[in-house]
């Protein structure tokens, strides 16, 4: 009788125990998937921009833009903030106010600061 009940506290500690590191380890997979929304949050994706663009924005489009690869830090971040609010661009201006819609000032920066020069 005594050994069926130390067996089953064994067993009872070593359930806890698979169960305390089960639950470290989902707290790992939620600390990777915070430092993913981290990264996501520093540099906005570019994805939705590569088609017209490039993935280098080294390229313009068959509107009269520039190269916005060419364009300064500042000059990038001006052309960006202009078309969300319709201060800057051409003919064809109203694409780029889509696309910028959903960008924060801090994500205008953030992309601007990579792609410029
Ligand atoms: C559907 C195609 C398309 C997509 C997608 C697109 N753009 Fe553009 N982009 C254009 C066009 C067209 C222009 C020129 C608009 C005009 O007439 O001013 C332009 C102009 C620009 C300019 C200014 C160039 C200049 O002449 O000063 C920048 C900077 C720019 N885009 C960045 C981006 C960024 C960043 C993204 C993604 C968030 C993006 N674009 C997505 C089509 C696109």
């Amino acid at each position: 009788m005594k050994k069926i009940a130390l067996t089953l506290i064994f067993a009872t500690a070593a359930i806890f125990a698979a169960e305390a590191n089960a639950t470290a380890a989902k707290a790992d997979a939620n600390k990777t998937e915070a430092n993913a929304t981290a990264a996501t949050a520093a540099a906005p994706s570019t994805a939705a921009c590569v088609a017209c663009h490039g993935a280098k924005f080294e390229k313009n489009t068959m509107a009269k833009d520039k190269v916005p690869a060419n364009l300064s830090k500042a000059d990038f971040a001006k052309a960006l903030k202009g078309y969300k609010d319709g201060s800057y661009g051409g003919a064809m201006k109203g694409v780029m106010k889509g696309q910028v819609a959903n960008l924060s000032d801090a994500d205008i920066k953030a992309i601007a600061d990579k792609f410029g020069k």
